[in-house]
């Protein structure tokens, strides 16, 4: 624990729900005159006050900025910055904390893989992309194969929502350079089976990079485990401040590729001669970093780390068993995404009425919800729908708070639908 962290109510032991709900202070406020319901975890989750705490605490009592000064509060600022960087190591169980990158979050970290890779790839050569990819993970290499003369070439999907491992097989071949998937689908919640897809990858030479920023807020990816070349997340996915994630990568990888910026910190030694990078993580950390992000991220991952994770995934799945046995409730509701493994997401369309207007109606009853593309257009077009109502789940819902949403649900069809 990093000495920024403070108490919680939830214990290790099991998992009280509502002791949980007392540490995320924003959850217990009306909205349009009703308890908040928090649905769109998946879009951002909320924050436990150890977080704030941590944040506030760092700007109050150490802020400086780090790597830099001769003085006492810069060491104080460098030392809980890089206390983040080791908790962020053994959160993904990485080797070295030089494997740590901090980045803006997700977006950016696909887009410094993809841009360091770009000198690798020549005409012909393949991307392994999925259909049910974010934006996220397909734009970044589109532009990179626009330069390099590259494809993007996508695996398909069960229409349950699982990947099609037939096409996998099929795709994977001479021309493919790299893997780029997601770990889990933010539409869909499917948890792609990526381990063996790494391996079959790998086998071949080809380049693994993870899209892991739907997957830590449930579950703790493991690095030496998994094998993978990359993996990146979001932090305020992950109950912590927006404005930073992560990029893991392997070492040598790390070493080859090119800095995505330049600026001061990245750098070794400069003159108009010559420049020189920085060793790693910081030759990809150009110019002052998000400090008290990294520390409020550090302190997100300490509490859900502080959770007892057995009990807190089993509630999660309790929420998803509960809102599919709900689904019959609402006639002419159907969800899209039913694999067998899943995350508690729940995407949904209801005849005769339009996403976005199940959105509003459910807002009114203090319900939030997302609709829309979840900027995961080529997915929409494979199941012919202009986009998805979403409810996201995270560890701090309720089972109550499922049932608000069904009755809610069943209230706007009757008046509706
Ligand atoms: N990618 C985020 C979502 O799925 C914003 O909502």
């Amino acid at each position: 624990m990093s000495d920024l962290s403070v108490a919680n109510n939830a214990s290790k032991a099991g998992f009280d729900v509502a002791a949980v709900r007392r540490d995320f202070p924003i959850l217990s406020q009306q909205v349009n005159g009703k308890p908040l319901v928090y649905l769109d975890n998946g879009a951002s989750a909320q924050k436990p006050v150890a977080v704030l705490d941590a944040m506030d605490r760092y700007y109050r009592e150490m802020h400086s900025n780090v790597h830099r000064g001769a003085h006492s509060l810069g060491d104080r600022a460098t030392t809980a910055f890089e206390g983040a960087r080791e908790t962020v190591r053994r959160f993904l169980n990485a080797e070295s904390t030089r494997q740590i990158i901090w980045t803006r979050g997700t977006t950016e970290a696909i887009n410094l893989v993809a841009n360091g890779l770009a000198p690798r790839l020549r005409e012909g050569d393949e991307i392994l992309v999925s259909h049910m990819e974010h934006h996220a993970n397909i734009v970044p290499w589109q532009m990179v194969a626009e330069r390099t003369g590259a494809r993007v070439v996508p695996v398909q999907v069960h229409p349950n929502g699982e990947l099609d491992l037939d096409s996998f097989n099929s795709l994977l071949g001479e021309r493919t350079r790299v893997l780029a998937i997601t770990h889990v689908s933010n539409v869909l919640g499917t948890v792609n089976p990526i381990a063996p897809l790494i391996e079959q990858a790998k086998a071949r030479g080809v380049i693994t990079v993870v899209d892991g920023a739907q997957a830590v807020p449930h579950f703790r990816p493991d690095m030496q485990a998994l094998d993978c070349d990359f993996y990146t997340f979001s932090s305020h996915k992950l109950f912590g401040p927006t404005g930073i994630g992560v990029l893991y990568g392997r070492e040598q990888l790390l070493e080859e590729i090119p800095p995505y910026q330049g600026g001061g910190e990245m750098i070794e030694r400069v003159s108009f001669e010559r420049t020189t990078w920085n060793t790693l993580p910081y030759k990809f950390e150009a110019g002052t970093p998000a400090i008290a992000e990294a520390v409020g991220l550090g302190a997100a991952i300490d509490y859900v780390e502080g959770l007892d994770r057995q009990a807190m995934e089993a509630a999660e799945a309790a929420l998803l068993t509960r809102a599919n046995d709900l689904v019959g409730t609402v006639p002419g509701m159907s969800v899209i995404g039913t694999a067998q493994n899943k995350v508690p997401v729940l995407s949904f369309k209801i005849e005769g009425l339009h996403p976005s207007d199940i959105g509003t109606l459910l807002d009114q009853q203090g319900i939030a919800i997302r609709t829309g593309h979840h900027c995961a257009m080529p997915l929409m077009d494979f199941y012919g729908v202009p986009g998805t109502a979403r409810a996201s789940f995270a560890f701090y819902n309720t089972l109550e708070e499922v049932d608000q949403l069904f009755t809610g649900l069943q209230k706007i069809q009757r008046l509706f639908a």
